[in-house]
């Protein structure tokens, strides 16, 4: 039996270049900075329900106040968006959700406050019913259906308003079919033209977003589940469709969500778009990971590690609850 041929040395000694913090850092190919954050934000006008969200231990509600020292807070670690979560009074919550386009709605008071506070600071608004429905859903409910066409014209007026208290970029996340064009065509026709879009665009039906309804005050009230919008997580190619059509329409920058059981959607909306594009790292793999951290069963390093994935998967910038901390370990 012949004998096998054994090479006198390894023909490539890919750990030479692991061999030191040095040299992995020349060869890191991604790299995580504060400037890929954004910063999520929940802001309650209800008396009391400030303090730790029971399902994001280490995320707060906070009032007005707290949102400015937020966002000093970010501008100071060099965390260049906040985006702004309104958590409202349940007893103003109606099925017309006129309270979306409020100009004193909590979440319009906070945009003014922020930009007073850090007039540089980018703020991000989310576009939704959700925090202004009565029945939990994105949209106008008639008869038990999400009414497509008529949500996005309360959406606009939503929109508008935000624009209007100072928003620098908006975040439609309600799923709507024709919502980003409607969106831009408004926004031009009012004097907005530099206010951008980064659209919810690949957004899935996800069982990720629980802890959001906790802290948004959406869980109890919400009437069946949000799949005759939000996208199948089975399909990719439907999820590219509705990035294609959302960049067609005007979108300027567009975000997969969730984010870390969809990283092949990151990696393809890239490859494929070239786009800005951004992941949410939504708030039940932040649960995951921190209650996990919390208990001793992973380090902190795993925080780092998720977010360090979506820049390899392709994303400028990542949504996350992590931010705030991330950036004072970057610091
Ligand atoms: C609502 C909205 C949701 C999230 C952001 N905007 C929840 C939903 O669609 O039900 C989820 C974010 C998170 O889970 O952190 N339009």
């Amino acid at each position: 039996m012949a004998s096998p041929i054994i090479a006198p040395f390894p023909a490539t000694r890919l750990r030479r270049l692991r061999r030191t913090e040095n040299l992995r850092a020349m060869v890191s190919e991604v790299n995580l900075t504060a400037a890929n954050l954004i910063w999520p934000v929940f802001v309650t006008e209800v008396a009391g329900a400030e303090g730790e969200i029971a399902s994001m231990p280490g995320v707060e509600r906070v009032t007005l106040d707290g949102v400015q020292r937020a966002a000093e807070r970010a501008a100071r670690l060099g965390i260049p968006a906040i985006c702004v979560f309104p958590h409202s009074d349940q007893g103003l919550r109606t099925e017309a959700c006129e309270r979306a386009w409020d100009p004193e709605n909590i979440g319009n008071r906070a945009i003014r406050a922020i930009k007073q506070a850090v007039p540089d600071l980018a703020v991000m608004t989310d576009i939704a019913l959700d925090p202004y429905n009565a029945n939990g859903h994105d949209g106008i409910v008639k008869d038990g259906q999400i009414l497509n066409d008529e949500t996005v014209e309360a959406l606009v007026k939503m929109a508008l308003v935000q624009a209007e208290s100072g928003a620098d970029i908006l975040g439609p996340s309600d799923m709507m079919d024709g919502r980003i064009m409607a969106l831009r065509m408004a926004l031009e026709a009012d004097g907005h033209k530099d206010v951008a879009i980064l659209s919810y665009a690949a957004k899935f039906a996800s069982a990720f977003y629980g802890p959001f309804r906790d802290a948004v005050g959406a869980s109890g009230r919400l009437v069946g589940d949000k799949k005759t919008y939000q996208i199948n997580p089975a399909n990719r190619g439907e999820a590219l469709r509705c990035v294609a059509r959302d960049l067609a329409e005007g979108a300027d920058m567009v975000m997969v969500k969730p984010g870390q059981p969809y990283l092949d959607i990151c990696r393809a909306v890239k490859d494929e778009f070239g786009a800005p594009t951004f992941a949410y790292q939504v708030s039940g793999e932040y649960a995951m990971l921190e209650g996990a951290i919390r208990n001793g069963w992973l380090s902190r390093d795993a925080m780092f590690e998720s977010l360090l994935s979506f820049r390899r998967a392709g994303c400028d910038g990542i949504l996350s609850y992590f931010a705030p901390a991330v950036a004072e370990m970057l610091a």
